[in-house]
């Protein structure tokens, strides 16, 4: 309660202060306009606004860096097309969205069509924020006309080769892939059901990394009714994790708790975030009230397991053996002798890693999926654990791209995919060169 009337009593404050400046400074068109938005203000709308602009994270794609002006654009996207810049949102009228109506801001947000009609390429996810309610879209709306400050800026434009420079055509593409549906609420299930399956197919966008694409780069599915739906995919050269109920590589030995946890803090069940999800958490999820959390979480756990192969079996003989052979030094497995000498330390003999500082590789759903290329890039890169208000100190994992061969990496990390009871595929030399090469690429 005391956060929320410091919220809306910080909205205020700004709000007036921008308004004065405007008076001050400002053409006469932009005044009129703003007078007029603010005449609707409702505080508690903008305020609300401002948490469902976290939840859809769209300051992550709509800010150029870390020392950028927030949602001024002009964020490089790879998409396999070329790279799409992200536009400036704030609501300035020359260079933002200063002249939307609150009808253009919901045809742009929940449409993919800009106010002059352009379409937008879906690297914008409005497949997902289409199904955001009518409410939610107003609130949206006045935050960012009331409470974002206008920063005249003109981001780099986006120019993909032919064909995909032809925005019009981008309508066969929405024609064919695009449910245009507000969230409708399940009867046959709870609140928090629906609340948690609103959030993530909506706002959250979870699906736009998380669900694997089909040949017109659509993503498969947008709800629960498709088994694909959250079933892991590769955006980037990172591998978003299988989310859906399989017991090694998917959320089925997490609990509700450690995954509201993991959203909040980047750390649950002894697993840490890393690669994009980092991302995710720093600007959208580790701002989401308890509640919506735990609805996330409880609406991930109602996703029946896809059918991943791989398997997590500490308690067997054979696990026991391998462990003490490891402890003594005596392990003969390609792999083993790289990870006692690069990994051990932090991670353990046992796999175990250390709670709240360095992560579980046994039984790690990550380490367990059938796409290693998160691993992979992982191990290239390194990485550091993401840094929250409520969670631990940031630690971080060393870059192996210069000590390790492509061949030891892949050694490696077939290792422990296949120690302390974890069982999946081996990586080959081969994913770990195309993968490096694809990297290189990037500028
Ligand atoms: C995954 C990245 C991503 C996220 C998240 C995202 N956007 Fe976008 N958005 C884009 C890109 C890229 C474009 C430009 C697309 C183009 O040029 O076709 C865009 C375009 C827009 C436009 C059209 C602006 C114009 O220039 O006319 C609006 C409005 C917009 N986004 C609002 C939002 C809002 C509100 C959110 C959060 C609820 C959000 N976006 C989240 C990537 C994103
Ligand atoms: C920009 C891409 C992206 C988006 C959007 C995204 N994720 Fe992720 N997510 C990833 C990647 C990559 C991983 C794998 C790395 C890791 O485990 O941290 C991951 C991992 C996870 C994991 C851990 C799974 C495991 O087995 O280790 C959870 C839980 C998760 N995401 C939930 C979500 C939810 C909920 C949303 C929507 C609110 C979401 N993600 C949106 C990229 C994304
Ligand atoms: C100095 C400590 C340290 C060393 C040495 C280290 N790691 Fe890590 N490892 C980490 C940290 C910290 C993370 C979390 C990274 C992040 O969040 O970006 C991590 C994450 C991982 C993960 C993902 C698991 C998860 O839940 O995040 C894998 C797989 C991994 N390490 C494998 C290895 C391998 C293989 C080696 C040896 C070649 C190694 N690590 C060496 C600290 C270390």
């Amino acid at each position: 309660m005391v956060l929320i009337s410091m919220l809306l009593n910080m909205n205020f404050r700004s709000i007036l202060n921008r308004m004065t400046v405007k008076v001050v400074t400002c053409a006469c068109v932009t005044l009129i306009s703003s007078l007029a938005a603010a005449q609707q203000v409702n505080s508690e709308d903008v305020a609300r606004g401002a948490y469902l602009a976290r939840a859809g994270d769209c300051i992550a794609c709509h800010t150029a860096g870390p020392q950028q002006p927030p949602f001024a654009g002009g964020l490089p996207l790879n998409s396999p097309f070329g790279i799409i810049y992200s536009t400036n949102i704030t609501p300035d009228p020359v260079n933002g969205i200063g002249k939307y109506t609150l009808d253009d801001f919901s045809r742009a947000v929940r449409n993919g069509i800009a106010r002059d009609g352009k379409r937008l390429y879906p690297a914008m996810p409005y497949a997902s924020f289409t199904a955001t309610t009518d409410d939610d879209i107003r609130a949206l709306y006045f935050y960012f006309m009331n409470e974002v400050k206008p920063v005249n800026h003109k981001p780099p434009e986006t120019k993909l080769p032919f064909p995909f420079n032809i925005r019009w055509s981008l309508i066969f593409w929405d024609f064919a892939f695009v449910k245009h549906e507000r969230y409708k609420p399940h009867d046959d299930r709870d609140a928090q059901w629906n609340r948690g399956a609103y959030l993530v197919q909506s706002l959250g966008h979870c699906g736009a990394c998380h669900t694997p694409r089909g040949l017109g780069f659509q993503e498969r599915a947008y709800t629960e009714a498709s088994p694909v739906y959250l079933s892991g995919a590769v955006v980037d050269n990172w591998y978003a994790a299988n989310l859906r109920g399989d017991a090694a590589a998917g959320l089925g030995r997490w609990s509700e708790a450690d995954i509201a946890a993991f959203l909040e803090t980047g750390h649950g069940g002894q697993i840490a975030a890393f690669g994009s999800m980092i991302d995710v958490i720093e600007n959208s999820t580790q701002y989401l009230h308890k509640d919506d959390l735990n609805a996330i979480a409880h609406y991930l756990k109602s996703l029946p397991a896809y059918g991943e192969k791989a398997s997590y079996e500490p308690d067997t003989a054979a696990v026991a053996i391998k462990l003490s052979a490891m402890v003594t030094g005596e392990m003969e497995h390609p792999g083993a002798g790289l990870y006692q000498s690069f990994c051990v330390k932090c991670h353990k003999e046992t796999g175990n890693g250390e709670p709240g500082k360095f992560p579980k590789l046994a039984g790690n759903s990550i380490v367990l999926s059938k796409n290693a290329t998160s691993l992979i890039r992982l191990v290239l890169e390194g990485g550091k654990t993401a840094q929250t208000k409520k969670g631990p100190k940031p630690r971080e994992m060393p870059a192996f791209a210069k000590k390790f061969t492509d061949r030891q990496i892949a050694e490696v990390l077939s290792f422990i995919r296949n120690s302390w009871g974890n069982e999946a595929s081996p990586v080959t030399t081969r994913q770990v060169s195309s993968l490096r090469r694809a990297l290189q690429k990037i500028p």
